[in-house]
């Protein structure tokens, strides 16, 4: 089944096939929201998140964070002063959503594919939720928008076309090949030698600690230009650079071979969460949502670097960590958290681990010390 029918099936709604996430967002953020309006976000996501909101000439309000689920801290947050929130879903944990209801709400359902809130699936509450390609069906890339109304499709249909660069066959090619490496990689048991493999070849972005290099007055010029998202590209195309590239067949194919093993991998998945859920230093809101099939279970431990490098002699890779939170790592663009105390410390001690590769994890997991 195609990437588009499975979400649509999934959510009951309209949706819209993108080359990545990011761009679904950017779309929707400037389809409902207007330059200008101030917009309420977690400081913990991805580099990409905050430069995208930029680009749709947003002010980044940044939330008390949650320290039960690490993402926004929804009876702390000034709701007053914000016209719409993006939520974050971070690792799959459900964001409070309903709690947001009145303002507009686009919801980054890129972690949460598989999580639902109360029986409804996340990605269905907010005027537009985001998925993304390559977290569960981990299809190297690939996005999905998932809207209400069809003439919002149309109209966003219509944005992202004026938006998409052309693709090149070789470089599709060579992103598809890539992918199913790293899957293999996973598989067989050989994440130690590939990794060391793209560090060799310097296939890694390049990155200041966890983040990438912020480039200040570079911003500050790309500000001026607003809300057009081509001048923000080296910033929003992180790691990903043909985040705006028209994909192909090839691609496409690969996408729904991808989307077609997630139901398949459920049970594997929801296995591995409930055991993680068991360690000490589980993160608190882990332990209520055990029949989630999460993209990540975020564990908060003392030793967070050790652990990284004790879970790669395992074989096991750790992403998706995001620190330091947004407004310490880009202060001047950005509206400060009223209590940025919990943000910074779950930023310095989140271990996010592939519930699908629990047990090869938990030999280095059960000697960690809770954060
Ligand atoms: C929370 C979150 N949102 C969005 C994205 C962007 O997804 P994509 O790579 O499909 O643009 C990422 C990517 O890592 C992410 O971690």
């Amino acid at each position: 089944m195609n990437a588009v029918r499975a979400i649509a099936e999934r959510t009951g709604r309209h949706c819209l096939l993108l080359p990545s996430n990011r761009l679904g967002l950017y779309l929707a953020l400037r389809h409902w929201c207007t330059p200008g309006q101030r917009l309420l976000m977690s400081p913990i996501s991805a580099d990409e998140i905050l430069f995208l909101v930029l680009a749709a000439g947003l002010r980044p309000v940044i939330a008390p964070l949650s320290r039960r689920d690490g993402n926004i801290d929804a009876a702390r947050a000034d709701l007053g002063a914000v016209d719409a929130v993006l939520t974050t879903n971070l690792y799959g944990l459900p964001d409070d959503v309903t709690a947001f209801t009145g303002k507009i709400v686009i919801e980054d359902v890129a972690h949460a594919m598989e999580t639902s809130l109360g029986g409804r699936p996340l990605g269905t509450f907010g005027q537009a939720g985001v998925f993304s390609l390559s977290k569960h069906p981990g299809a190297g890339s690939g996005g999905v928008l998932a809207v209400d109304d069809p003439a919002d499709l149309h109209a966003l249909e219509r944005a992202r076309d004026l938006l998409l660069e052309p693709g090149v066959l070789r470089n599709e090619l060579i992103a598809v090949a890539s992918s199913m490496a790293r899957q293999a990689a996973l598989r067989l048991d050989l994440v130690r030698p590939a990794l060391r493999l793209m560090r060799a070849l310097g296939m890694q972005e390049e990155r200041e600690g966890y983040r990438i290099a912020l480039r200040g007055p570079d911003l500050d010029l790309a500000l001026k230009q607003a809300p057009e998202l081509p001048p923000f590209d080296p910033w929003v195309q992180a790691d990903l650079h043909d985040y705006r590239t028209r994909r192909g067949p090839l691609a496409r194919w690969y996408q729904s071979r991808r989307v077609a093993k997630v139901p398949r991998e459920r049970a594997r998945r929801v296995a591995g969460v409930r055991r993680l859920a068991e360690l000490p230093c589980a993160a608190p809101a882990v332990r209520e949502q055990v029949e989630q099939p999460l993209f990540r279970v975020p564990l908060l431990v003392r030793e967070r670097d050790q652990a990284i490098a004790e879970l790669e002699r395992n074989g096991v890779a750790t992403g998706y960590l995001y620190d330091p939170p947004y407004d310490e790592y880009a202060p001047g663009f950005t509206e400060p958290s009223p209590e940025p105390e919990a943000a910074r410390w779950w930023a310095r001690h989140v271990l996010p681990v592939d519930p699908l590769y629990a047990a090869r994890a938990l030999p280095a997991l059960e000697r960690l010390t809770p954060a």
